[in-house]
């Protein structure tokens, strides 16, 4: 009995250390010096204290993930300061994105910053992506490929919503066109329409959804991802390396050979958009006018792609091709489970000769389907009769049977499921870059353009 209660009394007396210590995982004896600096030092909560000497090659990362969160370091620190002058009303939206354009100090280059810093992570996160894929490094990754894509499409979501906020002319016309878009998913596309509209036209329920989306939600999952994300590469080993490269073995310590070569980027990084953001104003258009649409009316470049397929087929730039590219995306390391060359842009020499000519491959398709395309009469007013056959029969499902044959035949002469997954890929890609291209050159009434081609004047 007494033993009992003397234990008992032990227990509560080693309570508050216990308790600590199960706060503190991973706190061991045996590692006591490792365990002592990453109590004192956040930096080796992010990086263990030795790396391989792989991670301090700037070709194998091109420093994409570190510029992406520099960006968004930047992205916060300036979208609290213009807070401080917006106003999220249709009344005063656009007054306010005028004030601080030309009457608060430092204004035109806060609104600048913020616009290059966005348009900057977008464009690394994507080459992020790529490069990820490219190397084959969500091999035993799987889960943080999963959340890089989430982190992707919630940069993509922040842009977004980001892009009606000064309430002008351009803004609202491209949202409107790019909402519009949801009508032609299936299912659920006019459901969350009304969700993200508030209604059924863009108004003042629009924009104050956009901007809780905007400045709360999505930067809030955004920061809890990005945490999950950094912590997943240092719990995942590091960069994804096969164990034939040499530099996969030998290990130097973090600081300050990574830790320095990160602050120098960061700096760079830091520099290049101050100075992009001093010399290049961000535009601010006329106000909105909700009765005259603008002509061409289009989506942000980044939604562009998608524009130009849906002037093809609805349903198929709405919800065909954006669903067939994020599953083979989501998919993609379930499908190639190949050890071999992980950590090798493009895998080995077979593959990166898949990846070239399937590469080539979509460029010709390219060209040839557009050609076809507009030869056929595409783009002009097609009956009703013959849409089925246009939704059938059009320059994106031809991008789409190209990438399958392509994948399939690749997989088929190597062997490989690599170069199957990453040349399908790669004609997906390039599709999206071509249709991106169509769409910077359409003009009034969606007509294509040459860029050097003046258009004519429209009301
Ligand atoms: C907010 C966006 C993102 C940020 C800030 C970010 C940041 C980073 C950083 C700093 C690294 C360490 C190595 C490097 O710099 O490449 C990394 C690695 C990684 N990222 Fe991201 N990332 C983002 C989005 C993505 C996306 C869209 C994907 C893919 C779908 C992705 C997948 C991965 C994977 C699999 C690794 C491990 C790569 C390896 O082991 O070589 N990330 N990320």
């Amino acid at each position: 009995m007494s033993g009992f209660f003397s234990s008992l009394f032990e227990n509560i007396r080693a309570l508050p250390r216990n308790l600590v210590r199960g706060l503190r995982p991973g706190v061991d004896t045996q590692n006591e010096v490792a365990s002592k600096r990453l109590r004192r030092n956040f930096i080796y909560h992010v990086h263990p204290l030795r790396v391989t000497e792989r991670a301090l090659n700037p070709w194998v990362t091109l420093g994409l993930g570190v510029i992406t969160a520099t960006c968004f370091f930047v992205l916060v620190i300036s979208g609290v300061l213009l807070m401080i002058y917006y106003i999220p009303t249709t009344k005063s939206a656009y007054a306010s994105m005028e004030d601080i354009q030309y009457a608060v100090t430092l204004g035109p280059f806060m609104r600048a910053l913020h616009r290059w810093a966005a348009h900057g992570m977008l464009i690394t996160v994507l080459l992020h992506l790529v490069r990820v894929a490219a190397m084959g490094a969500y091999h035993k990754r799987e889960l943080n490929w999963v959340i890089g894509l989430c982190l992707a499409g919630l940069v993509m979501g922040l842009a977004f919503t980001g892009y009606l906020l000064p309430w002008d002319q351009r803004s609202y016309w491209a949202v409107s066109v790019a909402t519009a878009m949801l009508d032609n998913v299936p299912l659920i596309g006019p459901t969350v329409k009304i969700l993200a509209l508030g209604g059924q036209q863009i108004a003042q329920a629009t924009l104050l959804r956009f901007y809780m989306l905007h400045v709360a939600l999505l930067p809030a999952g955004l920061v809890i991802l990005l945490a999950i994300h950094i912590w997943r590469v240092r719990k995942d080993g590091g960069l994804a390396c096969s164990k034939d490269l040499p530099e996969s073995q030998a290990t130097i310590p973090a600081w300050p050979h990574l830790v320095l070569r990160e602050a120098i980027l960061i700096i760079a990084a830091l520099v290049a958009l101050f100075l992009v953001a001093m010399f290049l104003d961000a535009p601010l258009g006329i106000p909105v006018d909700l009765h005259t649409p603008s002509n061409p009316e289009k989506a942000p470049w980044y939604f562009l792609w998608a524009q130009e397929i849906v002037s093809y087929s609805a349903v198929v730039g709405a919800f065909v091709f954006p669903l067939v590219l994020s599953g083979w995306l989501l998919l993609l390391p379930f499908l190639d489970r190949q050890t071999t060359s992980v950590g090798r842009w493009f895998g080995g020499h077979s593959c990166k000769m898949a990846v070239a000519i399937a590469s080539l491959a979509a460029v010709v398709g390219l060209v040839v389907f557009e050609w076809l395309y507009l030869k056929s009469g595409g783009g002009g007013q097609a009956t009703a009769s013959a849409l089925w056959l246009t939704d059938l029969l059009n320059p994106a499902t031809g991008m789409i049977g190209l990438a399958l044959l392509v994948a399939t035949l690749s997989g088929m002469s190597t062997g490989s499921t690599k170069a199957a997954c990453l040349s399908g890929i790669a004609v997906m890609l390039i599709a999206i870059v071509g249709f991106t291209l169509m769409g910077l050159c359409r003009g009034p009434d969606w007509v294509f353009y040459w860029p050097w081609e003046e258009w004519p004047f429209v009301n």
